[in-house]
Protein backbone atom coordinates (compact mmCIF):
# COMPACT_ATOMS: atom_id res chain seq x y z
CA UNK A 1 0.00 0.00 0.00
CA UNK A 2 1.36 3.50 -0.82
CA UNK A 3 2.39 5.64 1.84
CA UNK A 4 1.43 9.25 2.60
CA UNK A 5 4.77 10.91 2.63
CA UNK A 6 6.29 13.46 0.32
CA UNK A 7 9.62 14.77 -0.36
CA UNK A 8 11.47 11.36 0.25
CA UNK A 9 14.62 11.53 -0.31
CA UNK A 10 15.29 9.17 -3.90
CA UNK A 11 12.50 6.85 -2.93
CA UNK A 12 9.91 5.49 -5.52
CA UNK A 13 6.93 7.27 -6.55
CA UNK A 14 3.36 7.43 -4.94
CA UNK A 15 0.17 7.76 -6.58
CA UNK A 16 -1.51 8.43 -3.25
CA UNK A 17 -2.50 11.59 -2.72
CA UNK A 18 -0.09 13.63 0.07
CA UNK A 19 -2.67 14.17 2.66
CA UNK A 20 -4.57 11.68 2.39
CA UNK A 21 -3.71 11.05 6.54
CA UNK A 22 -2.13 8.43 9.06
CA UNK A 23 -4.12 5.06 9.59
CA UNK A 24 -7.72 6.67 10.49
CA UNK A 25 -9.56 3.55 9.34
CA UNK A 26 -7.82 0.91 10.69
CA UNK A 27 -5.86 0.39 6.94
CA UNK A 28 -1.90 0.35 7.62
CA UNK A 29 0.00 2.29 5.34
CA UNK A 30 3.56 1.25 4.32
CA UNK A 31 6.80 2.99 4.09
CA UNK A 32 8.80 3.67 1.36
CA UNK A 33 12.28 2.32 1.74
CA UNK A 34 14.45 5.43 1.73
CA UNK A 35 13.81 9.03 4.06
CA UNK A 36 15.44 11.89 4.88
CA UNK A 37 14.69 11.55 8.39
CA UNK A 38 12.90 9.17 10.28
CA UNK A 39 11.57 9.05 13.41
CA UNK A 40 10.70 6.15 15.70
CA UNK A 41 8.28 6.71 18.31
CA UNK A 42 4.66 8.08 17.85
CA UNK A 43 3.65 10.15 21.23
CA UNK A 44 3.64 13.78 21.52
CA UNK A 45 7.47 14.27 20.71
CA UNK A 46 7.67 11.66 18.29
CA UNK A 47 4.86 13.40 16.43
CA UNK A 48 5.60 16.79 16.88
CA UNK A 49 9.41 16.67 15.82
CA UNK A 50 7.34 14.53 11.98
CA UNK A 51 5.30 17.54 12.02
CA UNK A 52 7.98 20.31 12.05
CA UNK A 53 10.27 18.22 9.46
CA UNK A 54 7.41 17.85 7.44
CA UNK A 55 6.20 22.02 7.55
CA UNK A 56 10.30 22.13 6.96
CA UNK A 57 9.81 20.26 3.58
CA UNK A 58 11.60 17.31 4.76
CA UNK A 59 10.66 13.81 3.68
CA UNK A 60 9.89 12.01 7.31
CA UNK A 61 8.66 8.91 8.37
CA UNK A 62 7.05 7.87 11.85
CA UNK A 63 7.32 4.28 12.59
CA UNK A 64 5.36 3.46 15.94
CA UNK A 65 4.90 -0.27 17.13
CA UNK A 66 1.73 0.28 18.26
CA UNK A 67 -0.82 -0.28 16.15
CA UNK A 68 -3.51 2.24 18.10
CA UNK A 69 -2.44 5.74 19.02
CA UNK A 70 1.01 5.34 20.37
CA UNK A 71 2.84 7.02 22.91
CA UNK A 72 2.57 5.57 26.18
CA UNK A 73 3.20 9.16 28.80
CA UNK A 74 0.76 11.18 26.29
CA UNK A 75 -2.23 8.84 26.69
CA UNK A 76 -2.28 9.03 30.75
CA UNK A 77 -0.95 12.99 30.87
CA UNK A 78 -3.23 15.47 31.93
CA UNK A 79 -1.91 17.91 29.74
CA UNK A 80 -1.06 20.66 32.31
CA UNK A 81 1.44 23.50 30.62
CA UNK A 82 2.80 24.67 33.66
CA UNK A 83 6.36 26.65 33.79
CA UNK A 84 5.72 28.79 36.78
CA UNK A 85 4.22 26.14 38.39
CA UNK A 86 5.87 22.98 38.56
CA UNK A 87 9.52 24.82 38.62
CA UNK A 88 11.81 23.46 41.06
CA UNK A 89 14.27 23.85 43.28
CA UNK A 90 17.47 22.76 41.11
CA UNK A 91 15.95 22.52 38.02
CA UNK A 92 17.02 26.62 36.78
CA UNK A 93 18.63 24.75 33.35
CA UNK A 94 14.97 23.49 32.89
CA UNK A 95 13.38 27.08 33.09
CA UNK A 96 14.61 28.66 29.85
CA UNK A 97 13.40 25.93 27.78
CA UNK A 98 9.87 25.45 29.80
CA UNK A 99 8.82 28.91 28.96
CA UNK A 100 10.56 28.78 25.85
CA UNK A 101 8.12 26.28 24.89
CA UNK A 102 5.34 26.93 26.61
CA UNK A 103 5.34 30.48 24.37
CA UNK A 104 5.15 28.33 21.16
CA UNK A 105 1.62 26.85 22.38
CA UNK A 106 -1.00 29.84 21.34
CA UNK A 107 0.43 30.08 17.77
CA UNK A 108 0.51 26.00 17.57
CA UNK A 109 -2.57 25.11 19.03
CA UNK A 110 -4.58 27.93 16.83
CA UNK A 111 -2.55 26.27 13.60
CA UNK A 112 -3.38 23.00 14.37
CA UNK A 113 -7.03 23.80 14.70
CA UNK A 114 -7.66 25.70 11.45
CA UNK A 115 -5.58 23.17 9.63
CA UNK A 116 -7.06 20.10 11.17
CA UNK A 117 -10.49 21.11 12.39
CA UNK A 118 -9.31 19.39 16.03
CA UNK A 119 -9.98 21.25 18.70
CA UNK A 120 -7.19 20.94 21.27
CA UNK A 121 -8.74 22.01 24.55
CA UNK A 122 -5.95 24.46 25.25
CA UNK A 123 -6.69 27.52 27.70
CA UNK A 124 -3.84 29.91 29.03
CA UNK A 125 -6.14 30.79 32.04
CA UNK A 126 -2.73 30.31 34.87
CA UNK A 127 -2.96 27.43 37.81
CA UNK A 128 -4.34 27.93 40.54
CA UNK A 129 -1.92 26.09 43.91
CA UNK A 130 -3.79 26.52 47.20
CA UNK A 131 -2.37 25.28 50.25
CA UNK A 132 -5.52 23.64 52.79
CA UNK A 133 -2.89 23.64 56.14
CA UNK A 134 0.00 25.29 57.82
CA UNK A 135 2.55 22.85 56.34
CA UNK A 136 1.11 23.11 52.62
CA UNK A 137 1.13 26.56 52.99
CA UNK A 138 4.54 26.82 54.45
CA UNK A 139 5.73 24.85 50.79
CA UNK A 140 3.70 26.74 48.95
CA UNK A 141 5.34 30.24 49.91
CA UNK A 142 8.68 28.43 49.35
CA UNK A 143 7.00 27.83 46.05
CA UNK A 144 5.93 31.56 45.75
CA UNK A 145 9.26 33.09 47.00
CA UNK A 146 11.41 30.55 44.21
CA UNK A 147 9.26 31.69 41.75
CA UNK A 148 9.71 35.69 42.26
CA UNK A 149 13.55 35.06 42.77
CA UNK A 150 13.28 33.39 39.00
CA UNK A 151 11.31 36.45 37.81
CA UNK A 152 8.50 34.21 37.05
CA UNK A 153 6.02 37.30 39.30
CA UNK A 154 3.52 34.36 40.89
CA UNK A 155 0.23 36.34 42.25
CA UNK A 156 -0.60 35.64 45.74
CA UNK A 157 -4.30 35.38 46.76
CA UNK A 158 -6.42 35.59 50.05
CA UNK A 159 -8.57 33.03 50.64
CA UNK A 160 -11.24 34.62 49.98
CA UNK A 161 -9.22 35.72 46.40
CA UNK A 162 -8.63 32.58 45.19
CA UNK A 163 -13.01 31.62 45.86
CA UNK A 164 -13.21 34.35 43.41
CA UNK A 165 -10.82 32.90 41.10
CA UNK A 166 -11.96 29.29 41.38
CA UNK A 167 -15.79 29.55 43.42
CA UNK A 168 -15.64 25.65 43.86
CA UNK A 169 -12.97 25.48 46.28
CA UNK A 170 -13.23 24.45 49.82
CA UNK A 171 -14.05 26.92 52.67
CA UNK A 172 -10.70 25.25 54.19
CA UNK A 173 -8.09 26.89 51.72
CA UNK A 174 -5.49 28.76 53.68
CA UNK A 175 -3.65 30.10 50.98
CA UNK A 176 -3.24 30.03 47.14
CA UNK A 177 -0.82 31.20 44.38
CA UNK A 178 -1.56 32.23 40.80
CA UNK A 179 0.96 31.17 38.27
CA UNK A 180 0.48 33.47 35.77
CA UNK A 181 0.49 31.70 31.88
CA UNK A 182 -0.03 28.11 32.67
CA UNK A 183 -2.28 26.56 30.99
CA UNK A 184 -3.54 23.13 29.98
CA UNK A 185 -3.99 21.14 26.58
CA UNK A 186 -5.68 17.81 25.97
CA UNK A 187 -3.08 15.77 25.60
CA UNK A 188 -4.41 13.21 23.32
CA UNK A 189 -6.44 15.89 20.86
CA UNK A 190 -2.98 17.66 20.64
CA UNK A 191 -1.72 14.15 19.36
CA UNK A 192 -4.27 13.72 16.73
CA UNK A 193 -4.08 17.02 15.36
CA UNK A 194 -0.67 16.91 15.32
CA UNK A 195 -0.61 13.51 13.75
CA UNK A 196 -3.05 14.62 10.91
CA UNK A 197 -1.13 18.13 10.66
CA UNK A 198 2.29 15.89 10.01
CA UNK A 199 0.32 13.61 7.38
CA UNK A 200 -1.17 16.34 5.37
CA UNK A 201 2.29 17.86 5.53
CA UNK A 202 3.55 14.81 3.57
CA UNK A 203 5.01 13.08 6.94
CA UNK A 204 4.24 9.09 6.21
CA UNK A 205 2.62 8.07 9.60
CA UNK A 206 3.49 3.64 9.90
CA UNK A 207 1.70 1.86 13.18
CA UNK A 208 1.85 -1.32 13.78
CA UNK A 209 5.47 -2.78 13.05
CA UNK A 210 8.78 -2.54 14.97
CA UNK A 211 12.22 -1.90 14.52
CA UNK A 212 14.18 -4.58 15.25
CA UNK A 213 17.64 -2.86 14.34
CA UNK A 214 19.78 -0.30 12.74
CA UNK A 215 20.96 -0.35 9.76
CA UNK A 216 24.84 0.88 10.17
CA UNK A 217 27.86 1.60 6.99
CA UNK A 218 31.12 2.58 8.95
CA UNK A 219 29.74 3.05 12.51
CA UNK A 220 27.04 5.45 11.03
CA UNK A 221 23.17 4.78 11.33
CA UNK A 222 21.84 4.95 8.03
CA UNK A 223 18.30 3.74 8.42
CA UNK A 224 16.05 0.98 10.51
CA UNK A 225 15.18 -2.55 10.03
CA UNK A 226 12.17 -3.27 10.57
CA UNK A 227 9.44 -5.90 10.94
CA UNK A 228 8.26 -4.69 7.33
CA UNK A 229 12.07 -4.35 5.84
CA UNK A 230 15.07 -1.89 5.63
CA UNK A 231 14.05 2.15 5.32
CA UNK A 232 17.11 4.27 4.84
CA UNK A 233 17.63 7.29 5.93
CA UNK A 234 19.66 9.96 6.72
CA UNK A 235 19.45 10.43 10.42
CA UNK A 236 17.29 8.29 12.83
CA UNK A 237 15.74 10.01 15.61
CA UNK A 238 14.36 8.17 18.54
CA UNK A 239 11.89 9.61 20.49
CA UNK A 240 10.30 6.42 22.29
CA UNK A 241 10.12 7.91 26.02
CA UNK A 242 10.73 5.84 28.73
CA UNK A 243 11.38 2.71 26.67
CA UNK A 244 14.57 4.40 25.10
CA UNK A 245 16.44 3.19 28.38
CA UNK A 246 16.00 -0.34 27.40
CA UNK A 247 16.04 -0.79 23.60
CA UNK A 248 17.25 -3.65 22.53
CA UNK A 249 18.64 -2.24 19.12
CA UNK A 250 20.38 0.25 20.22
CA UNK A 251 24.15 -1.00 21.53
CA UNK A 252 24.93 -0.49 24.93
CA UNK A 253 27.07 2.73 25.01
CA UNK A 254 24.06 4.17 22.88
CA UNK A 255 21.14 3.90 25.88
CA UNK A 256 20.41 6.55 27.39
CA UNK A 257 20.20 7.04 31.37
CA UNK A 258 16.35 6.89 30.93
CA UNK A 259 14.04 4.96 33.54
CA UNK A 260 10.27 4.79 33.95
CA UNK A 261 8.65 6.76 36.43
CA UNK A 262 4.88 5.48 37.10
CA UNK A 263 2.11 8.18 36.92
CA UNK A 264 -1.50 7.02 37.54
CA UNK A 265 -3.98 9.51 36.70
CA UNK A 266 -8.03 9.35 37.47
CA UNK A 267 -10.48 10.71 35.13
CA UNK A 268 -13.93 12.06 36.14
CA UNK A 269 -16.95 13.75 34.41
CA UNK A 270 -18.53 17.07 36.26
CA UNK A 271 -22.37 16.76 35.21
CA UNK A 272 -24.32 19.41 33.42
CA UNK A 273 -23.68 23.00 35.03
CA UNK A 274 -21.07 25.19 35.90
CA UNK A 275 -17.86 23.08 35.87
CA UNK A 276 -16.13 22.70 39.22
CA UNK A 277 -13.16 24.57 38.24
CA UNK A 278 -12.43 26.48 35.04
CA UNK A 279 -8.09 26.00 35.42
CA UNK A 280 -5.52 23.64 37.04
CA UNK A 281 -5.62 23.70 40.48
CA UNK A 282 -3.03 22.47 42.04
CA UNK A 283 -2.17 21.19 45.91
CA UNK A 284 1.07 19.73 46.97
CA UNK A 285 -0.12 15.80 46.62
CA UNK A 286 -2.40 16.46 43.58
CA UNK A 287 -3.30 18.29 40.45
CA UNK A 288 -6.96 18.65 38.61
CA UNK A 289 -7.24 19.75 34.89
CA UNK A 290 -10.52 20.45 33.76
CA UNK A 291 -11.22 19.98 29.86
CA UNK A 292 -13.64 22.07 28.25
CA UNK A 293 -16.18 19.06 27.38
CA UNK A 294 -16.57 18.26 31.29
CA UNK A 295 -14.21 16.07 32.13
CA UNK A 296 -11.91 16.68 34.72
CA UNK A 297 -8.58 15.09 35.42
CA UNK A 298 -6.73 14.72 38.57
CA UNK A 299 -3.04 13.60 38.99
CA UNK A 300 -0.42 11.79 39.41
CA UNK A 301 1.36 9.63 41.15
CA UNK A 302 5.19 9.72 41.02
CA UNK A 303 5.95 6.14 41.68
CA UNK A 304 9.57 4.72 40.68
CA UNK A 305 8.28 1.20 40.24
CA UNK A 306 9.85 0.13 37.50
CA UNK A 307 7.61 -1.09 34.56
CA UNK A 308 4.63 -2.17 37.09
CA UNK A 309 1.97 -0.62 35.49
CA UNK A 310 -1.11 -1.41 37.90
CA UNK A 311 -3.79 1.22 38.83
CA UNK A 312 -3.43 0.91 42.49
CA UNK A 313 -6.42 1.30 44.59
CA UNK A 314 -3.70 3.31 47.09
CA UNK A 315 -3.14 5.50 44.37
CA UNK A 316 -6.73 6.09 42.89
CA UNK A 317 -7.89 6.59 46.91
CA UNK A 318 -5.01 8.65 47.39
CA UNK A 319 -5.44 11.12 44.38
CA UNK A 320 -9.56 11.01 44.76
CA UNK A 321 -9.11 11.93 48.89
CA UNK A 322 -6.93 14.61 47.98
CA UNK A 323 -9.21 16.53 44.95
CA UNK A 324 -12.30 16.11 46.99
CA UNK A 325 -10.39 18.13 50.03
CA UNK A 326 -9.83 20.71 47.24
CA UNK A 327 -13.06 20.77 45.48
CA UNK A 328 -15.69 19.28 47.61
CA UNK A 329 -18.30 19.66 44.92
CA UNK A 330 -16.43 16.83 43.10
CA UNK A 331 -18.09 13.92 45.39
CA UNK A 332 -20.88 14.21 42.67
CA UNK A 333 -18.52 13.65 39.66
CA UNK A 334 -18.68 10.26 37.83
CA UNK A 335 -15.77 8.09 37.65
CA UNK A 336 -15.08 7.59 34.22
CA UNK A 337 -11.84 5.35 34.72
CA UNK A 338 -8.16 5.03 36.39
CA UNK A 339 -4.95 4.75 33.74
CA UNK A 340 -1.07 4.43 34.27
CA UNK A 341 1.07 5.67 32.45
CA UNK A 342 5.47 5.58 32.37
CA UNK A 343 7.36 9.20 32.33
CA UNK A 344 10.90 9.23 31.03
CA UNK A 345 13.06 9.89 34.01
CA UNK A 346 16.69 10.71 33.88
CA UNK A 347 19.15 10.92 36.46
CA UNK A 348 18.87 14.91 36.15
CA UNK A 349 15.44 15.64 35.23
CA UNK A 350 16.77 17.61 32.15
CA UNK A 351 15.47 16.27 28.86
CA UNK A 352 17.72 14.24 26.45
CA UNK A 353 17.47 15.68 22.80
CA UNK A 354 20.49 16.21 20.30
CA UNK A 355 23.12 14.33 18.71
CA UNK A 356 24.44 11.15 19.63
CA UNK A 357 28.30 10.15 18.94
CA UNK A 358 26.98 7.65 16.85
CA UNK A 359 26.47 9.68 13.37
CA UNK A 360 23.08 9.89 11.75
CA UNK A 361 21.75 8.79 15.06
CA UNK A 362 19.67 11.31 17.41
CA UNK A 363 17.66 11.00 21.12
CA UNK A 364 14.50 13.27 22.20
CA UNK A 365 13.50 11.35 24.98
CA UNK A 366 14.05 12.11 28.94
CA UNK A 367 11.10 14.50 29.14
CA UNK A 368 9.68 13.36 32.42
CA UNK A 369 7.05 15.34 33.89
CA UNK A 370 6.95 17.92 31.10
CA UNK A 371 6.70 16.07 27.74
CA UNK A 372 3.94 17.56 26.69
CA UNK A 373 4.91 21.30 27.61
CA UNK A 374 8.54 20.73 25.52
CA UNK A 375 6.89 19.07 22.84
CA UNK A 376 6.88 22.03 20.28
CA UNK A 377 10.22 23.27 21.56
CA UNK A 378 11.43 19.88 20.72
CA UNK A 379 10.00 19.25 17.76
CA UNK A 380 11.52 22.89 16.44
CA UNK A 381 14.44 22.36 17.57
CA UNK A 382 15.31 19.07 16.11
CA UNK A 383 13.89 20.09 12.85
CA UNK A 384 16.38 22.96 12.81
CA UNK A 385 19.26 20.41 13.84
CA UNK A 386 18.54 18.02 10.47
CA UNK A 387 17.86 21.03 8.51
CA UNK A 388 20.25 23.11 9.08
CA UNK A 389 22.78 20.28 10.04
CA UNK A 390 23.54 21.85 13.78
CA UNK A 391 25.40 20.12 16.17
CA UNK A 392 23.40 20.88 19.30
CA UNK A 393 19.47 21.10 19.87
CA UNK A 394 18.91 25.10 19.46
CA UNK A 395 17.16 26.40 22.79
CA UNK A 396 17.52 22.77 24.80
CA UNK A 397 21.56 23.34 24.68
CA UNK A 398 21.39 21.96 28.51
CA UNK A 399 19.10 18.77 27.17
CA UNK A 400 22.45 17.89 24.98
CA UNK A 401 22.82 13.58 25.15
CA UNK A 402 26.76 14.29 25.55
CA UNK A 403 26.58 14.97 29.47
CA UNK A 404 25.60 11.42 29.92
CA UNK A 405 28.44 10.53 27.65
CA UNK A 406 25.96 8.56 25.12
CA UNK A 407 28.30 7.16 23.27
CA UNK A 408 28.34 5.09 19.72
CA UNK A 409 29.14 1.80 19.38
CA UNK A 410 32.57 2.55 17.49
CA UNK A 411 35.54 3.04 18.48
N1 LIG B 1 3.61 17.13 34.67
C1 LIG B 1 2.85 16.43 35.58
C2 LIG B 1 3.23 15.03 35.81
O1 LIG B 1 4.14 14.50 35.22
O2 LIG B 1 2.59 14.43 36.62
Amino acid sequence: MPATGRGAAGRSGSDEAPGAGPDREGTELEAETRYEAVVVGGGIIGLSIARELAVQGVGVALLDRDREKGGDATQVAAGMLAPVGEHEFGEESLLPMNLASAELFPGLAEELETATGIEVGYRRQGGLHVALDRDEAAVLERMADLQEASSLEPHRLTPSGAREVEPGLSPSVTSAVLAPGDGAIDPRLFADALEADAATRGATVVRGGSVNALLRDSGDVVGVETTDGPIESEVVIVATGAETGRLDWLEPGELPPVRPVKGQVVELRVGEGAPLCSRPIVTERVYLVPRPDGRLVVGATVEERGWDREVTAGGVHEMLREAYRVLPDLAEASFLGASAGFRPGTPDNLPIVGRTETPGLLLATGHYRNGVLLSPLTGAAVARMVVEGLEVAPGMEAADPGRFEVRAGRT
